[in-house]
C-alpha cells in the first residue's frame, strides 16, 4: 500500500515537472499562454494582481476627466472628452474580461477595490483643477500609459496581450487629443498659456510615478520580466517617457518643471531630477489629495448600478430559459 502511494506521488510529481517545463519552454519561445494551458499558481496570481490594478485604474480614471464634461469649452471638446471617458470604461471591461479568463470574477475584483484591498494607479488621486488638466492628462498620463502598455501587447498571457492591442490604439488617440488641446492653449492668450503651464507643472512628477517604484525597490519586476508579463523595467520605461516628452514640451512651448532635466551625451538619454518617492508611498497608502473622494464615488456608482446588474441578470436568465424551451421543442418535434 505504502509503495503504491509513493509511486502515485512520484508519478504526480513527474507530471507536474513536465507541465512546468512545457510552460517555461513556451515562455522562452515567446509563445502565448492561453487560459486552458497549465500555468504556475504564482504566474496566475501575479497576472490577476496586475490586470486587476490596471482595470481598476481605467474605471477610477474616468472620474477626474468626467469632472470636466459638463464644463468643456465647446461642443467639439465635449464630444471628444465624452468619447474618451467612455473608452476608459471599455478598457476596464476588456481587462476585467481578461482577468475572468484566469478564474477571477469581475464582482470579486470590484469588491476588493471597494474594500481597499487592491490598488489602482496613484495618478488618479490628483485633482483636475482647470480645463488645461484635461490636456495634461491626455498628453502626460495617457502618454505614460502608452509607453508602459505598448510592450504589454507582447505579454506572455494571450488574453491580456490581445486586450492591450485595442487599448493602446485608443490610448494613442487620447494622447493626441491631449497634446492638441494643450497646443491650442499654449498658443492662445497669455492666461491660457499660463493655465497650460500650471497643469503641466502639477502633472509632470505624478506622471513619472505612474511607472512604479525604482527597479531596486520593485518587488514584482524580476519575476514578471522572467515570465515575460512585463518586457521592460519600471526605470527603463520611465526613461523612455522622459526622452519622448522633452522635445514634445519644446514643440508645445511649455516647460517641464525640473531644473535638473538635461541631455546626457554619454548615456544618450535625458537625466532628470529626483522623484519624491515619499509622496508616491503616501498616495499608495491612501493619503493622496483625492483618494477618499475617488473610492467613495466608485462605491456610490456601484451601489447605484445595482438595479442595472439585477435587470441584466434577469434578462439573461429569461433568454436562457427561452433558448432551453426552443431546444426542447426542437427535440420533441
Ligand atoms: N500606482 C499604484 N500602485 C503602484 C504603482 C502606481 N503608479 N506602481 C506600482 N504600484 C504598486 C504595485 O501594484 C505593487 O503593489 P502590490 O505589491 O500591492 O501589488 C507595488 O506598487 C510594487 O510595485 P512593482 O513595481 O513591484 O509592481 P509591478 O511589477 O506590478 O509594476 C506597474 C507596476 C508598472 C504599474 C505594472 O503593474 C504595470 O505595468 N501595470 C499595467 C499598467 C497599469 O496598471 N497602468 C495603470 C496606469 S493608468 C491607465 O492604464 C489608465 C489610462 O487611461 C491612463
Amino acid at each position: 500500500m505504502a509503495s503504491g502511494t509513493t509511486a502515485t506521488a512520484r508519478a504526480a510529481q513527474g507530471a507536474a515537472a513536465e507541465l512546468g517545463a512545457a510552460f517555461e519552454a513556451a515562455v522562452a519561445a515567446d509563445e502565448r499562454i492561453e487560459p486552458r494551458d497549465w500555468m504556475p499558481d504564482a504566474y496566475r496570481a501575479g497576472l490577476v494582481r496586475q490586470i486587476a490594478q490596471h482595470a481598476h485604474s481605467e474605471i477610477i480614471g474616468m472620474q477626474p476627466e468626467a469632472n470636466w464634461i459638463a464644463r468643456a469649452p465647446s461642443l467639439r471638446r465635449k464630444a471628444i472628452l465624452m468619447a474618451k471617458v467612455q473608452d476608459e470604461a471599455g478598457h476596464g471591461l476588456y481587462l476585467y474580461g481578461a482577468a475572468e479568463t484566469l478564474g477571477t470574477s469581475r464582482a470579486e475584483l470590484l469588491d476588493k477595490l471597494h474594500e481597499g484591498r487592491q490598488k489602482y494607479s496613484s495618478i488618479f488621486n490628483y485633482p483636475t483643477l482647470t480645463w488645461a488638466d484635461v490636456g495634461a492628462i491626455g498628453w502626460l498620463v495617457d502618454g505614460a500609459a502608452i509607453t508602459n502598455q505598448v510592450p504589454l501587447c507582447r505579454c506572455s498571457y494571450g488574453p491580456y496581450a490581445r486586450a492591450m492591442v485595442r487599448i493602446c490604439k485608443e490610448e494613442s488617440f487620447h494622447q493626441r487629443q491631449g497634446y492638441e488641446l494643450l497646443l491650442a492653449l499654449s498658443r492662445g492668450t497669455e492666461a491660457q498659456h499660463a493655465m497650460a503651464q500650471d497643469a503641466v507643472d502639477r502633472w509632470w512628477w505624478p506622471s513619472l510615478m505612474m511607472f512604479g517604484p525604482p527597479d531596486a525597490e520593485s518587488p514584482h519586476s524580476a519575476q514578471s520580466m522572467a515570465w515575460k508579463i512585463k518586457r521592460h523595467s519600471n526605470d527603463e520605461l520611465r526613461q523612455r517617457f522622459v526622452d519622448i516628452c522633452v522635445p514634445q514640451a519644446e514643440a508645445l512651448g511649455l516647460t517641464l518643471p525640473d531644473p535638473d532635466l538635461r541631455w546626457n551625451e554619454q548615456r544618450g538619454h535625458y537625466d532628470h531630477g529626483a522623484i519624491d518617492w515619499a509622496e508616491f508611498h503616501e498616495v499608495l497608502k491612501g493619503n493622496g489629495p483625492c483618494n477618499e473622494q475617488r473610492l467613495a464615488q466608485r462605491r456610490q456608482a456601484h451601489e447605484e448600478g445595482a438595479w442595472v446588474r439585477e435587470a441584466a441578470a434577469a434578462y439573461a436568465a429569461k433568454q436562457q430559459r427561452a433558448a432551453h424551451r426552443e431546444e426542447r421543442e426542437a427535440l420533441a418535434s
